[in-house]
C-alpha cells in the first residue's frame, strides 16, 4: 500500500518540536472522538510496540557517541516494524489512527537538524513503510525558547542539544507544510490548552465527519 493506494482509514499525525504540547492535544482529540463514538487507535514513535518502545529506549537514552546515521536507521527501523505490524493493519481495519510523530519528524530531525539530508531521510523512510503518507498532519507550532521553558525534567539525549538544533526543526517543518500543503494544518501551539484543541477539532473536522459518513460509524 503506498500514499496513492485507499484504505477506509482515517491517518492523523501529531508533528512539533519538542515541549510544544503535543501528547495533552492528542488525549483530548481522542476524547472528543470518542464523545463521537469513535474508538481510535493512539500510538507514538519512537515505540507503539514492544520492540518499538525498547528501541525508543535505546535511541532516546542511548550512548552519547550514537553517530546520525546509526541514530537514523534506529528510527526508521522502529517505523517499518511498527506501520506494519499496527498502524497498516488498523487503517485497512477502517480505523481512525491518532499517531504521535511519524517520518515527518525524521526528516527534521536527522534530515535537517542532523544534517544528514532531506530527500535521503525521506526517501529511506519512505522505503520502509512503503509510501504510506498520513491523510493529515497536525503541526503544532511553538517558539523553540517557548518550548524550553515548559520544559520538566532531565534532558534525554535529543534534549541535550542546542537550541539551536530545535530552530533547525522547526524551519524543517514549515518547508515541509509548504511541500504538503493538501495534509498539513499549521496550528499555534502558543496559546492555552483549550484555544490550541479547539483549532485542531476545526482543522480535522471536515475529515472525521467525510470518514465517519463513508463508514456509517459514530454520530456522524
Ligand atoms: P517525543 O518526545 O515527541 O516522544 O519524541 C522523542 C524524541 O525523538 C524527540 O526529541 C524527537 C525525536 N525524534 C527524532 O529525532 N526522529 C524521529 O523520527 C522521531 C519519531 C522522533
Amino acid at each position: 500500500m503506498s500514499s496513492t493506494d485507499t484504505h477506509p482509514g482515517l491517518f492523523v499525525t501529531f508533528e512539533g518540536g519538542d515541549s510544544c504540547g503535543k501528547s495533552t492535544q492528542i488525549a483530548l482529540t481522542k476524547q472528543w472522538l470518542e464523545d463521537r463514538g469513535v474508538a481510535p487507535l493512539l500510538t507514538r514513535e519512537p515505540g507503539g510496540t514492544e520492540l518499538g518502545e525498547k528501541l525508543r529506549e535505546l535511541i532516546i537514552h542511548g550512548p552519547d557517541d550514537m553517530d546520525p546515521h546509526t541514530e537514523a536507521l534506529l528510527y526508521s527501523a522502529q517505523r517499518a516494524y511498527h506501520m506494519e505490524t499496527k498502524v497498516r493493519p488498523a487503517l485497512l481495519r477502517g480505523e481512525v489512527v491518532l499517531q504521535d510523530r511519524y517520518l515527518d519528524s525524521s526528516v527534521a530531525y536527522q534530515g535537517a537538524a542532523r544534517a544528514l539530508g532531506v530527500d535521503e531521510i525521506l526517501q529511506l523512510n519512505l522505503w520502509a513503510v512503503r509510501g504510506l503518507l498520513p491523510d493529515v498532519t497536525i503541526f503544532l507550532d511553538l517558539d523553540p525558547e517557548v518550548a524550553f521553558e515548559r520544559r520538566t525534567g532531565e534532558p534525554d539525549r535529543l534534549e541535550r542539544e542546542p537550541n539551536s538544533f530545535q530552530h533547525r526543526v522547526r524551519e524543517q517543518y514549515y518547508e515541509l507544510s509548504k511541500t504538503y500543503a493538501d495534509r498539513y494544518r499549521v496550528i499555534d501551539a502558543s496559546g492555552d490548552i483549550e484555544s490550541v484543541q479547539q483549532q485542531i477539532r476545526r482543522a480535522l473536522e471536515p475529515l472525521v465527519e467525510k470518514h465517519l459518513r463513508a463508514n456509517k460509524v459514530g454520530n456522524a
